[in-house]
């Protein structure tokens, strides 16, 4: 069966889909009482893409685009992705969604930051992320994980 990357829109449906996932936290709850509040409409537009087998979402990611101007991580300094909350249902690990989404998102040539959960550091090696320089000013307590397109470097502090 081809695998296809879709992107979520967010309704009462998808939400009950997310309850399943390890990290349902303050994302989703903050969308479900927008939703129920009426200051988001039924399927409006939201930061996940996901694959479905058959009816059932087994893998999602979240990916959000900033802007240049907050861009610390890069050089040049660009627009790049922030990828977090990927995530593969454990019936359905190893069968490589989480390749197929992290491939997804560098297919929009953009450079891609993240913050892996603890463990996972052998598949993100594998997806050809590393890690960055750590700056106690900027990383504070994240270990973030960058990978670079083409002709882009990791931006280097000056202090
Ligand atoms: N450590 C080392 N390599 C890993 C790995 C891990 N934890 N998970 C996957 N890989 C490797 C696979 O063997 C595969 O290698 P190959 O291309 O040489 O065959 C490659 O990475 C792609 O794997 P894929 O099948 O796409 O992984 P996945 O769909 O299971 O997604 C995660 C990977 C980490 C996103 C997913 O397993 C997940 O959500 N896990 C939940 C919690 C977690 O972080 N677990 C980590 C292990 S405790």
């Amino acid at each position: 069966m081809a695998v296809v990357v879709e992107k979520l829109k967010i309704n009462y449906k998808t939400l009950e889909e997310f309850k399943k996932f390890k990290e349902y936290g303050i994302q989703e709850l903050s969308m479900l009482e927008d939703l129920q509040a009426n200051i988001i409409e039924n399927d409006s537009e939201s930061p996940f893409y996901g694959v479905y087998f058959g009816d059932t979402l087994v893998a999602r990611m979240s990916l959000y685009q900033r802007e240049a101007r907050f861009d610390q991580y890069f050089s040049p300094a660009q627009d790049f992705l922030e990828l977090w909350k990927l995530e593969v249902l454990p019936n359905y690990q190893h069968n490589g969604y989480g390749k197929f989404l992290v491939e997804f998102a560098k297919g929009f040539g953009l450079p891609i930051k993240t913050n892996p959960r603890v463990k996972s550091q052998g598949f993100w090696d594998k997806m050809g992320f590393s890690a960055v320089t750590y700056d106690m000013e900027r990383d504070l307590g994240e270990n973030p994980l960058i990978w670079l397109p083409e002709g882009v470097s990791e931006q280097v502090s000056n202090d």
